[in-house]
């Protein structure tokens, strides 16, 4: 997306940056909801309006408040939760319970209880002893749980190690080997107190190539045939996860949504019309493609340290506590001087966070005007795993949240106070 720039200054969602950055402090997180309603329209157009039996769940550890999830929820959308605490911020938001859906390596018992008294949607169980917990929970609730399995389809994805889930030897999903995943799929079957749907993949996070998706996705064809014929039983649903890749740069190759579904989405309903079998409920999780680009984080320029002939430092009041990805993934971002907007670059300089690690760089070897202190930066796409992987690092507050829309601004998110990060810190009597 270019940069919306009016008289030299930055402007997002409709209101100048410089503005909201003097309104709510900084550093800021602002999001567009033009741009998050506009990658559900173009998921509607090209997905859920072009197939039937398609649904798509927000996986909301990309972004997580009540306001976003509201929005989510006007928007007709599932949301795909990952702990108790996003499935609270759910039931906060009221958002609807059959509409969610619940995944994870490891649900603490005291969070299946929670959603099985919320009676959410669907669980995505990661194995056997998950499947027990969530029988005992049911059955002492004498309640239901829709459910299907996370597998592990074997599939290598091409991106940063930290965020490749699909291959053989990860925490996340069953491997495929018959005697672990069919004693799953037969104790799911026969249990009174779950509704077997059907499986769930996930094999990555920031994809650009849909080829391993296909690959996936024959994998999951054949353990539908092969369950089909082992016990007879039908899966009605597939969960193919989420993983779109976004731009960061500008350089990254982005795909519409399109371009990955259209060719999985006429892969397996070739396969089942070639086989004569219902096609499978197709449902998606997209996260960083729903919410990324749209996230905009505002700072403030400090410090400015010139190490002739080595490099050029500038400083931000934020960093590495509100957005981990550089120091995590090596993250590559863009941004630009929010109140020089329109200044060509004049030098190359490295921003960096306050906070005490060396790693904590936000933009590495960035081309910038002229800057002084006191200027405001924007670091564009922070959107997705920035505020909801922000920490208290060095007791940092966690920055404000801002929802701009047509020039208007509404806080979503307010500032964390210093009180605010000692709120559950106790002294022992001893130490007085
Ligand atoms: N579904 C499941 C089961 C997932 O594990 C994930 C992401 C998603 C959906 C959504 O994936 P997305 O569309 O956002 O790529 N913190 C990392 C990303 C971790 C992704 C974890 N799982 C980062 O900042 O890059």
């Amino acid at each position: 997306m270019r940069p919306d720039i009016r008289n030299g200054r930055l402007y997002l969602g409709g209101c100048d940056a410089v503005q909201l950055a003097g309104d709510y402090g900084t550093p800021l997180y602002v999001y567009s909801e033009e741009e998050i309603v506009g990658r559900f329209a173009s998921l509607r157009e090209t997905f859920l309006n072009r197939w039937e039996n398609t649904r798509a769940a927000y996986a909301c550890k990309a972004f997580c408040t009540p306001a976003m999830l509201k929005l989510v929820q006007r928007e007709g959308m599932c949301i795909d939760v990952v702990s108790g605490g996003e499935l609270h911020a759910a039931m906060q938001a009221g958002f609807p319970a059959g509409r969610i859906e619940f995944n994870g390596n490891n649900k603490l018992p005291s969070e299946i209880e929670l959603a099985v008294d919320y009676g959410i949607g669907r669980i995505i169980v990661d194995g056997l002893q998950e499947l027990a917990l969530i029988e005992d929970v049911c059955r002492r609730r004498g309640r239901r749980m829709q459910v299907l399995f996370r597998v592990s389809p074997g599939v290598k994805a091409d991106t940063h190690d930290y965020i490749v889930t699909g291959k053989k030897d990860s925490k996340f999903g069953i491997p495929l080997d018959a005697g672990s995943i069919y004693p799953c799929i037969r104790a799911a079957i026969d249990s009174e107190w779950v509704d077997f749907l059907g499986v769930h993949f996930h094999i990555g996070s920031q994809l650009f190539s849909v080829q391993p998706y296909l690959e996936a996705a024959d994998v999951l064809l054949e353990l539908l045939l092969e369950t089909q014929s082992r016990f007879g039983y039908t899966m009605t649903e597939l969960n193919i996860g989420g993983g779109f890749g976004i731009s960061y740069t500008g350089e990254e190759e982005v795909r519409p949504y399109g371009y990955f579904l259209t060719p999985i989405m006429e892969k397996i309903q070739a396969f089942c019309a070639a086989r004569e079998i219902p096609r499978p409920t197709v449902v998606v999780e997209p996260g960083r493609s729903i919410v990324g680009e749209a996230g905009t984080t505002l700072y403030t320029v400090g410090a400015i340290k010139d190490i002739p002939g080595v490099r050029k430092y500038i400083s931000v009041d934020g960093g590495m506590s509100d957005n981990i990805r550089p120091a995590l993934y090596h993250a590559a971002y863009t941004g630009l001087i929010a109140n020089r907007a329109d200044q060509p670059a004049v030098q190359r300089a490295t921003v960096c966070g306050k906070c005490c690690e060396s790693g904590d760089i936000l933009l590495q070897d960035a081309d910038l005007p002229a800057v002084e202190t006191g200027d405001i930066l924007a670091v564009f796409s922070t959107g997705a795993y920035g505020y909801s992987m922000a920490s208290n690092y060095n007791s940092n507050p966690i920055p404000a949240v801002v929802l701009v829309r047509n020039g208007e601004h509404h806080l979503i998110v307010r500032r964390q106070t210093y009180g605010q990060i000692l709120e559950n810190a106790v002294i022992p009597d001893y130490l007085m």
